[in-house]
């Protein structure tokens, strides 16, 4: 190898190893990563600490196969008395074999004694939440109260909820990077995941399994109230919102029945019973529309019902297109529905 080929190996040696931090760096400050290891409850703090620790040995394993190179690049060539050649063979069988072999060993029985730490809760579950995937937004149920909602999931801080994960079409998988790791959502089985916030909070989730053309916009968030909050929350859920008294309202009670909003939606407590998109009983206490593509407006409610497909091309609700006067009074009746 003559000297100006050696000298443009280097380059691109020193150009990869730069690019290597530089991408471990990038993945340790993306907003992802960031919020996995901003854990929010004692499941994801577990997850973030065997993070780390295969992170720190990555580092120092990475630090020490660049010494090694660096040591056989530009260390001394001559070896008259075999040293280098008989360092070299136990390099091999040390930093090839042996700690590789601990290395992956101990990170595996540390990794099993996490998962199956996580299998359970600290403490029995205060309340069981049922969820439904469908392509591109969450059914929440409240099976023990007889209620359901849609891609928010309200919990109690400090207490563990278990989650059952069911999809009804194609394979979701769920996500609430602060709070737990993944778990897939099978159409053919009935999955379980617990979940606990330390805290009173508001927590993004995500699908992070690839599901069609909207699976980035199917989000949802996780809701979690102190104890006696919460219980309040349940109550107040399982009375259906009553009829509106305001003449607006109730015009647009009838626009909501009759203009075919009522086949695809449920409104507790009226005729409105259809299946196929998100229970809509307390619409407007919700922060979010479409899982998670606007913030629940007024105004972007309109948009949405107008022609949804702007904005999340594919779902499966049509335009609906209406005059003037019969949107605003759907609106003023959808503000009711708490
Ligand atoms: Cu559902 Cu991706």
């Amino acid at each position: 190898m003559n000297q100006r080929e050696t000298s443009s190996h280097r380059g691109v040696l020193s150009r990869y190893s730069a690019l290597s931090v530089g991408v471990a760096l990038l993945l340790v400050v993306s907003g992802c990563g960031a919020r996995a290891l901003d854990p929010a409850g004692p499941a994801a703090a577990a997850i973030a600490d065997l993070w780390w620790v295969m992170f720190a040995l990555s580092v120092i394993i990475f630090a020490g196969v660049m010494a090694a190179l660096a040591f056989g690049i530009w260390g001394r060539r001559d070896d008259p008395e075999g040293r280098r050649e008989r360092l070299g063979r136990h390099l091999v069988m040390i930093g090839g074999v042996l700690v590789p072999g601990l290395v992956i060993l101990g990170l595996m029985a540390y990794n099993t004694y996490i998962t199956v730490d996580l299998e359970e809760p600290d403490s029995t579950p205060v309340a069981t939440v049922y969820v439904e995937s469908h392509q591109w937004w969450w059914h929440v149920e409240y099976p023990d109260h007889d209620f359901a909602t849609a891609n928010e999931i309200h919990i109690p801080a400090g207490q563990p909820v278990t989650l059952r994960l069911h999809s009804s079409d194609v394979i979701h998988s769920f996500w609430v990077p602060e709070l737990q790791g993944k778990r897939d959502m099978m159409p053919d089985h009935v999955g379980q995941i617990w979940l606990q916030a330390d805290e009173p909070g508001t927590y993004r989730g995500q699908c992070a399994e690839f599901c069609g053309l909207q699976h980035a916009k199917m989000q949802f968030l996780v809701i979690a109230h102190e104890p006696a909050e919460f219980e309040s929350w349940l109550e107040e859920q399982q009375t259906p919102p009553p009829d509106p008294v305001d003449d607006q309202a109730l015009r647009g009670q009838q626009v909501f029945l009759e203009s075919g909003c009522a086949d695809c939606h449920t409104v507790r407590g009226t005729d409105a019973a259809g299946e196929v998109g998100p229970d809509l009983t307390n619409l407007a206490s919700r922060r979010e529309l479409g899982a998670g593509t606007l913030t629940n407006t007024r105004e972007n409610l309109a948009d949405w019902i107008i022609d949804s497909q702007r904005f999340k091309p594919g779902n499966l609700m049509p335009p609906v297109p209406m005059p003037d006067q019969d949107l605003q009074d759907l609106l003023a009746y959808l503000e009711t529905l708490r």
